[in-house]
Protein backbone atom coordinates (compact mmCIF):
# COMPACT_ATOMS: atom_id res chain seq x y z
CA UNK A 1 0.00 0.00 0.00
CA UNK A 2 1.22 3.13 -0.68
CA UNK A 3 1.84 6.40 1.28
CA UNK A 4 -1.19 8.97 1.57
CA UNK A 5 -1.28 11.04 -1.24
CA UNK A 6 -0.16 15.04 -0.19
CA UNK A 7 -2.47 16.08 -3.15
CA UNK A 8 -5.05 13.58 -2.22
CA UNK A 9 -8.59 15.76 -2.60
CA UNK A 10 -11.25 14.66 -0.34
CA UNK A 11 -13.65 15.61 -3.01
CA UNK A 12 -12.48 13.22 -5.37
CA UNK A 13 -13.53 10.04 -2.79
CA UNK A 14 -16.57 9.40 -4.06
CA UNK A 15 -17.76 8.19 -0.89
CA UNK A 16 -16.84 11.66 0.76
CA UNK A 17 -18.61 13.64 -1.75
CA UNK A 18 -20.87 15.77 -0.26
CA UNK A 19 -23.77 14.99 -3.10
CA UNK A 20 -22.88 11.27 -2.60
CA UNK A 21 -23.11 11.97 1.52
CA UNK A 22 -26.23 13.83 1.00
CA UNK A 23 -28.02 10.96 -1.43
CA UNK A 24 -26.92 8.85 1.87
CA UNK A 25 -28.47 10.43 4.15
CA UNK A 26 -31.72 11.43 2.10
CA UNK A 27 -32.29 7.55 1.15
CA UNK A 28 -31.23 6.58 4.75
CA UNK A 29 -34.25 9.61 6.41
CA UNK A 30 -36.95 8.50 3.27
CA UNK A 31 -36.48 4.92 4.38
CA UNK A 32 -36.74 5.21 7.90
CA UNK A 33 -39.73 7.70 7.31
CA UNK A 34 -41.20 4.79 5.11
CA UNK A 35 -40.53 1.97 7.63
CA UNK A 36 -43.82 1.58 9.59
CA UNK A 37 -43.38 -1.55 11.82
CA UNK A 38 -40.52 -2.32 13.96
CA UNK A 39 -39.14 -5.10 11.85
CA UNK A 40 -38.59 -2.59 8.91
CA UNK A 41 -36.85 -0.10 11.19
CA UNK A 42 -34.46 -3.14 12.24
CA UNK A 43 -33.79 -3.28 8.50
CA UNK A 44 -33.48 -0.09 7.86
CA UNK A 45 -30.91 0.61 10.68
CA UNK A 46 -28.76 -2.11 9.18
CA UNK A 47 -28.54 -1.04 5.80
CA UNK A 48 -28.18 2.79 6.93
CA UNK A 49 -26.58 2.81 10.14
CA UNK A 50 -25.13 -0.41 9.96
CA UNK A 51 -21.28 -1.42 9.77
CA UNK A 52 -21.89 -1.77 5.73
CA UNK A 53 -23.84 0.95 5.09
CA UNK A 54 -22.78 4.30 2.78
CA UNK A 55 -22.59 6.40 5.15
CA UNK A 56 -19.94 3.50 7.23
CA UNK A 57 -17.66 2.87 3.98
CA UNK A 58 -17.38 6.74 4.36
CA UNK A 59 -16.31 7.05 7.36
CA UNK A 60 -14.14 4.77 7.10
CA UNK A 61 -12.64 5.98 4.41
CA UNK A 62 -11.53 9.51 6.39
CA UNK A 63 -8.78 7.17 7.77
CA UNK A 64 -7.32 7.41 4.36
CA UNK A 65 -7.04 11.14 3.42
CA UNK A 66 -4.30 13.42 4.42
CA UNK A 67 -4.42 15.07 7.89
CA UNK A 68 -5.52 18.60 7.08
CA UNK A 69 -8.36 16.60 5.38
CA UNK A 70 -9.89 14.76 8.03
CA UNK A 71 -11.69 17.50 10.34
CA UNK A 72 -13.96 18.70 7.90
CA UNK A 73 -14.43 15.43 6.26
CA UNK A 74 -14.69 13.63 9.98
CA UNK A 75 -17.29 16.87 10.69
CA UNK A 76 -19.35 16.13 7.86
CA UNK A 77 -19.83 12.60 7.97
CA UNK A 78 -19.98 12.53 11.73
CA UNK A 79 -22.92 15.19 10.99
CA UNK A 80 -24.66 12.67 8.38
CA UNK A 81 -24.28 9.90 10.74
CA UNK A 82 -25.65 11.66 13.61
CA UNK A 83 -28.67 12.88 11.43
CA UNK A 84 -29.80 9.38 9.74
CA UNK A 85 -29.33 7.84 14.32
CA UNK A 86 -31.53 10.28 14.74
CA UNK A 87 -33.93 10.20 12.64
CA UNK A 88 -33.74 6.36 13.13
CA UNK A 89 -34.49 6.67 17.25
CA UNK A 90 -37.12 8.94 16.69
CA UNK A 91 -39.15 6.47 14.26
CA UNK A 92 -38.44 3.54 16.67
CA UNK A 93 -39.85 5.68 19.51
CA UNK A 94 -42.86 6.39 17.08
CA UNK A 95 -43.32 3.36 16.09
CA UNK A 96 -42.89 1.67 19.61
CA UNK A 97 -45.43 4.11 20.97
CA UNK A 98 -48.20 2.46 18.37
CA UNK A 99 -47.46 -0.87 18.71
CA UNK A 100 -47.91 0.08 22.46
CA UNK A 101 -51.35 1.39 21.59
CA UNK A 102 -52.17 -1.30 19.53
CA UNK A 103 -51.48 -4.20 21.83
CA UNK A 104 -53.48 -2.63 24.66
CA UNK A 105 -56.48 -2.76 22.38
CA UNK A 106 -56.14 -5.83 20.72
CA UNK A 107 -54.89 -7.61 23.74
CA UNK A 108 -57.24 -5.45 26.24
CA UNK A 109 -58.01 -8.68 29.26
CA UNK A 110 -61.28 -7.41 30.63
CA UNK A 111 -60.88 -8.24 34.16
CA UNK A 112 -64.76 -8.14 35.35
CA UNK A 113 -65.57 -10.93 32.99
CA UNK A 114 -66.49 -14.17 34.74
CA UNK A 115 -63.23 -15.67 35.15
CA UNK A 116 -64.04 -19.41 34.89
CA UNK A 117 -66.44 -20.35 32.16
CA UNK A 118 -67.85 -23.73 34.29
CA UNK A 119 -67.23 -22.49 38.20
CA UNK A 120 -66.07 -26.01 40.22
CA UNK A 121 -69.00 -27.26 42.39
CA UNK A 122 -68.88 -27.82 45.50
CA UNK A 123 -70.75 -29.97 48.16
CA UNK A 124 -74.19 -27.89 50.18
CA UNK A 125 -73.22 -26.93 53.13
CA UNK A 126 -75.93 -28.75 54.95
CA UNK A 127 -74.30 -31.93 53.03
CA UNK A 128 -70.89 -30.59 54.80
CA UNK A 129 -72.79 -30.19 58.11
CA UNK A 130 -74.29 -33.59 57.86
CA UNK A 131 -70.67 -35.03 57.05
CA UNK A 132 -69.50 -32.90 60.29
CA UNK A 133 -72.18 -34.35 62.63
CA UNK A 134 -71.30 -38.18 61.32
CA UNK A 135 -67.80 -37.60 61.73
CA UNK A 136 -67.61 -36.48 65.15
CA UNK A 137 -70.02 -39.03 66.12
CA UNK A 138 -68.25 -41.78 64.48
CA UNK A 139 -65.17 -40.39 66.84
CA UNK A 140 -67.03 -41.24 69.74
CA UNK A 141 -67.53 -44.82 68.20
CA UNK A 142 -70.87 -44.74 66.50
CA UNK A 143 -71.82 -45.65 63.15
CA UNK A 144 -73.60 -43.97 60.27
CA UNK A 145 -76.80 -46.18 60.14
CA UNK A 146 -79.33 -45.41 56.69
CA UNK A 147 -82.71 -45.95 56.01
CA UNK A 148 -85.39 -45.10 52.72
CA UNK A 149 -86.55 -41.97 52.33
CA UNK A 150 -89.88 -44.12 51.22
CA UNK A 151 -90.92 -45.57 54.31
CA UNK A 152 -93.51 -48.27 55.79
CA UNK A 153 -96.09 -46.38 57.70
CA UNK A 154 -95.10 -48.73 60.28
CA UNK A 155 -91.67 -47.96 60.43
CA UNK A 156 -92.05 -44.20 60.82
CA UNK A 157 -95.02 -44.19 62.88
CA UNK A 158 -96.57 -47.78 64.47
CA UNK A 159 -93.11 -49.22 65.89
CA UNK A 160 -92.33 -45.68 67.64
CA UNK A 161 -95.51 -45.98 69.64
CA UNK A 162 -97.62 -43.68 67.71
CA UNK A 163 -101.05 -45.20 67.24
CA UNK A 164 -102.95 -44.40 64.18
CA UNK A 165 -104.88 -41.90 65.83
CA UNK A 166 -101.71 -39.70 66.63
CA UNK A 167 -102.10 -36.52 65.14
CA UNK A 168 -98.47 -36.81 63.42
CA UNK A 169 -100.37 -39.13 60.98
CA UNK A 170 -102.83 -36.94 59.56
CA UNK A 171 -102.60 -36.27 56.06
CA UNK A 172 -101.51 -32.50 56.74
CA UNK A 173 -98.17 -33.61 58.27
CA UNK A 174 -97.47 -36.00 55.90
CA UNK A 175 -96.92 -37.08 52.50
CA UNK A 176 -97.94 -40.40 51.24
CA UNK A 177 -97.49 -42.45 48.75
CA UNK A 178 -100.57 -43.19 46.42
CA UNK A 179 -103.43 -42.89 48.63
CA UNK A 180 -103.52 -42.68 52.77
CA UNK A 181 -104.22 -46.15 52.92
CA UNK A 182 -101.15 -47.53 51.17
CA UNK A 183 -99.23 -47.72 54.06
CA UNK A 184 -96.27 -45.80 52.54
CA UNK A 185 -95.10 -42.75 53.63
CA UNK A 186 -92.32 -40.20 53.05
CA UNK A 187 -90.59 -40.63 55.85
CA UNK A 188 -91.70 -37.58 58.53
CA UNK A 189 -88.62 -38.34 60.66
CA UNK A 190 -85.19 -40.50 60.72
CA UNK A 191 -86.87 -41.94 63.48
CA UNK A 192 -87.89 -45.25 62.06
CA UNK A 193 -83.95 -46.01 60.97
CA UNK A 194 -83.49 -46.30 65.15
CA UNK A 195 -86.42 -49.25 64.45
CA UNK A 196 -84.69 -50.44 61.61
CA UNK A 197 -81.14 -50.30 63.61
CA UNK A 198 -82.94 -52.40 65.93
CA UNK A 199 -84.55 -54.86 64.44
CA UNK A 200 -81.27 -55.90 62.76
CA UNK A 201 -78.68 -55.37 65.38
CA UNK A 202 -78.16 -56.68 69.06
CA UNK A 203 -76.92 -54.61 71.83
CA UNK A 204 -74.93 -52.25 72.18
CA UNK A 205 -76.23 -49.98 69.25
CA UNK A 206 -74.27 -46.96 68.52
CA UNK A 207 -75.75 -44.93 65.62
CA UNK A 208 -75.87 -41.61 64.19
CA UNK A 209 -78.67 -41.27 61.21
CA UNK A 210 -78.46 -38.60 58.99
CA UNK A 211 -81.17 -37.80 56.43
CA UNK A 212 -84.21 -35.92 54.31
CA UNK A 213 -87.07 -36.12 55.31
CA UNK A 214 -90.40 -34.22 54.39
CA UNK A 215 -93.25 -33.30 55.90
CA UNK A 216 -96.39 -30.88 53.70
CA UNK A 217 -95.11 -27.55 55.43
CA UNK A 218 -95.26 -24.77 52.83
CA UNK A 219 -91.65 -23.03 51.93
CA UNK A 220 -91.04 -20.23 54.23
CA UNK A 221 -88.32 -18.10 55.80
CA UNK A 222 -88.69 -20.99 58.71
CA UNK A 223 -90.04 -24.14 56.91
CA UNK A 224 -89.46 -26.51 54.30
CA UNK A 225 -90.94 -29.54 53.24
CA UNK A 226 -88.20 -31.31 52.48
CA UNK A 227 -85.75 -31.06 55.57
CA UNK A 228 -83.03 -32.79 57.13
CA UNK A 229 -82.60 -34.91 60.49
CA UNK A 230 -79.65 -36.66 62.64
CA UNK A 231 -80.75 -39.25 64.82
CA UNK A 232 -79.05 -40.65 67.33
CA UNK A 233 -79.81 -43.81 68.89
CA UNK A 234 -77.78 -45.48 72.18
CA UNK A 235 -78.88 -49.21 73.16
CA UNK A 236 -77.13 -50.96 75.97
CA UNK A 237 -76.93 -52.08 79.54
CA UNK A 238 -77.23 -49.27 81.82
CA UNK A 239 -77.72 -46.45 79.82
CA UNK A 240 -78.99 -43.48 81.65
CA UNK A 241 -80.11 -39.76 81.15
CA UNK A 242 -76.99 -38.70 82.29
CA UNK A 243 -75.05 -40.17 79.23
CA UNK A 244 -77.70 -38.57 76.96
CA UNK A 245 -76.58 -35.21 78.81
CA UNK A 246 -73.35 -35.40 78.40
CA UNK A 247 -73.51 -36.72 74.78
CA UNK A 248 -75.56 -33.69 73.77
CA UNK A 249 -73.32 -30.88 75.53
CA UNK A 250 -69.98 -32.79 73.50
CA UNK A 251 -72.36 -32.53 70.73
CA UNK A 252 -73.28 -29.08 71.27
CA UNK A 253 -70.37 -27.53 72.11
CA UNK A 254 -68.79 -29.31 68.74
CA UNK A 255 -71.56 -26.98 66.46
CA UNK A 256 -71.51 -24.26 68.71
CA UNK A 257 -68.38 -23.52 70.64
CA UNK A 258 -66.72 -24.85 74.26
CA UNK A 259 -68.45 -24.51 77.01
CA UNK A 260 -72.57 -23.41 75.11
CA UNK A 261 -74.70 -24.13 77.99
CA UNK A 262 -77.33 -26.56 77.23
CA UNK A 263 -80.59 -27.49 79.08
CA UNK A 264 -83.31 -30.59 79.08
CA UNK A 265 -86.89 -29.08 78.99
CA UNK A 266 -89.61 -31.67 79.44
CA UNK A 267 -91.66 -32.51 76.89
CA UNK A 268 -93.58 -35.58 74.98
CA UNK A 269 -92.42 -37.60 72.28
CA UNK A 270 -94.64 -41.04 72.30
CA UNK A 271 -91.25 -43.12 71.49
CA UNK A 272 -89.36 -41.40 74.34
CA UNK A 273 -89.93 -41.87 78.10
CA UNK A 274 -89.20 -39.50 79.54
CA UNK A 275 -88.68 -37.07 76.98
CA UNK A 276 -87.33 -33.79 76.23
CA UNK A 277 -86.54 -30.85 74.31
CA UNK A 278 -82.29 -29.64 74.03
CA UNK A 279 -82.38 -26.35 74.54
CA UNK A 280 -79.03 -24.33 73.56
CA UNK A 281 -77.88 -21.39 75.89
CA UNK A 282 -79.02 -18.10 73.36
CA UNK A 283 -75.57 -17.49 71.74
CA UNK A 284 -76.10 -13.91 70.65
CA UNK A 285 -77.18 -12.64 73.80
CA UNK A 286 -75.87 -15.38 76.22
CA UNK A 287 -78.88 -14.69 78.88
CA UNK A 288 -77.89 -11.23 79.11
CA UNK A 289 -81.66 -10.35 77.22
CA UNK A 290 -83.46 -12.31 80.14
CA UNK A 291 -85.58 -9.43 82.30
CA UNK A 292 -83.60 -6.71 80.40
CA UNK A 293 -85.83 -4.65 77.91
CA UNK A 294 -82.84 -2.13 77.34
CA UNK A 295 -81.24 -5.10 75.58
CA UNK A 296 -84.07 -7.23 73.84
CA UNK A 297 -82.67 -9.97 71.69
CA UNK A 298 -84.27 -11.13 68.44
CA UNK A 299 -82.82 -14.52 68.49
CA UNK A 300 -84.13 -15.86 71.57
CA UNK A 301 -87.18 -13.74 72.18
CA UNK A 302 -85.40 -12.60 74.96
CA UNK A 303 -85.45 -16.17 76.76
CA UNK A 304 -82.22 -16.56 76.55
CA UNK A 305 -82.51 -20.11 75.49
CA UNK A 306 -83.53 -21.72 72.24
CA UNK A 307 -85.00 -25.24 71.00
CA UNK A 308 -82.67 -26.91 69.15
CA UNK A 309 -84.20 -30.77 69.12
CA UNK A 310 -85.77 -33.47 70.91
CA UNK A 311 -84.26 -36.36 72.82
CA UNK A 312 -85.13 -38.86 75.75
CA UNK A 313 -84.95 -42.28 76.85
CA UNK A 314 -86.23 -45.05 74.55
CA UNK A 315 -89.76 -45.88 75.35
CA UNK A 316 -89.69 -49.77 76.76
CA UNK A 317 -92.60 -50.17 73.88
CA UNK A 318 -90.65 -49.07 71.35
CA UNK A 319 -87.83 -51.87 72.82
CA UNK A 320 -90.27 -54.50 72.61
CA UNK A 321 -91.46 -53.42 69.26
CA UNK A 322 -88.09 -54.22 67.77
CA UNK A 323 -87.36 -56.95 69.68
CA UNK A 324 -85.47 -56.06 72.41
CA UNK A 325 -85.88 -56.95 76.07
CA UNK A 326 -86.59 -53.38 78.60
CA UNK A 327 -85.21 -55.60 81.83
CA UNK A 328 -82.05 -55.96 80.22
CA UNK A 329 -81.42 -53.02 78.40
CA UNK A 330 -82.25 -49.20 78.28
CA UNK A 331 -81.30 -46.82 75.55
CA UNK A 332 -81.22 -42.95 74.41
CA UNK A 333 -82.03 -41.46 71.06
CA UNK A 334 -81.88 -37.77 69.92
CA UNK A 335 -82.99 -35.81 66.70
CA UNK A 336 -81.76 -32.45 65.54
CA UNK A 337 -82.70 -30.04 62.18
CA UNK A 338 -79.45 -29.97 60.20
CA UNK A 339 -81.16 -26.85 58.57
CA UNK A 340 -82.02 -25.20 62.10
CA UNK A 341 -78.44 -26.45 63.20
CA UNK A 342 -77.09 -24.88 59.72
CA UNK A 343 -78.96 -21.55 60.88
CA UNK A 344 -77.76 -21.17 64.34
CA UNK A 345 -74.11 -21.88 63.07
CA UNK A 346 -73.79 -19.47 60.28
CA UNK A 347 -76.49 -16.74 60.98
CA UNK A 348 -78.35 -18.01 58.15
CA UNK A 349 -81.91 -16.48 58.39
CA UNK A 350 -84.16 -17.78 55.94
CA UNK A 351 -84.17 -21.41 55.73
CA UNK A 352 -85.44 -20.69 51.43
CA UNK A 353 -81.53 -20.10 51.08
CA UNK A 354 -80.79 -23.10 51.63
CA UNK A 355 -83.01 -24.82 49.04
CA UNK A 356 -83.55 -22.61 46.17
CA UNK A 357 -79.84 -23.35 44.98
CA UNK A 358 -78.73 -19.64 44.26
CA UNK A 359 -74.52 -20.20 44.27
CA UNK A 360 -74.62 -16.64 45.75
CA UNK A 361 -75.50 -18.22 48.98
CA UNK A 362 -73.48 -21.86 48.93
CA UNK A 363 -70.20 -19.81 47.68
CA UNK A 364 -69.31 -17.86 50.93
CA UNK A 365 -69.09 -21.31 52.66
CA UNK A 366 -66.23 -22.30 50.97
CA UNK A 367 -65.63 -24.73 47.95
CA UNK A 368 -65.31 -27.93 50.41
CA UNK A 369 -65.46 -31.10 47.83
N1 LIG B 1 -88.44 -37.47 65.52
C1 LIG B 1 -88.63 -36.21 66.21
C2 LIG B 1 -89.15 -35.17 65.25
O1 LIG B 1 -89.08 -35.35 64.09
C3 LIG B 1 -87.34 -35.74 66.81
C4 LIG B 1 -86.90 -36.60 67.93
C5 LIG B 1 -87.30 -36.35 69.18
C6 LIG B 1 -86.10 -37.69 67.69
C7 LIG B 1 -86.92 -37.12 70.26
C8 LIG B 1 -85.69 -38.49 68.74
C9 LIG B 1 -86.12 -38.19 70.02
O2 LIG B 1 -84.90 -39.52 68.60
O3 LIG B 1 -85.71 -38.98 71.07
O4 LIG B 1 -89.62 -34.15 65.68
Amino acid sequence: MSAPNSSFDPVEVTPLHPEQVQIAVDDALAAVAAADDLEVLKEVRLAHAGDRSPLALANREIGALPPQARAEAGQRIGAARSQVRAALEARQETLHRQRDARVLVEERVDVTAPWDVRPRGARHPLTTLQDRIADLFIGMGYEVAEGPEVEAEWFNFDALNMPPAHPAREMTDTFFIDSPDSGVVMRTHTSPVQVRTMLTETPPICVICPGRTFRTDELDATHTPVFSQVEGLVVDRGITMAHLKGTLDHFASAMFGEGIGTRLRPSYFPFTEPSAELDLECFVCRGDSVGNPDRPCRTCSSEGWIEWGGCGMVNPKVLIACGIDPDQFSGFAFGMGIERTLMFRHGVEDMRDMVEGDVRFTVPFGLEV
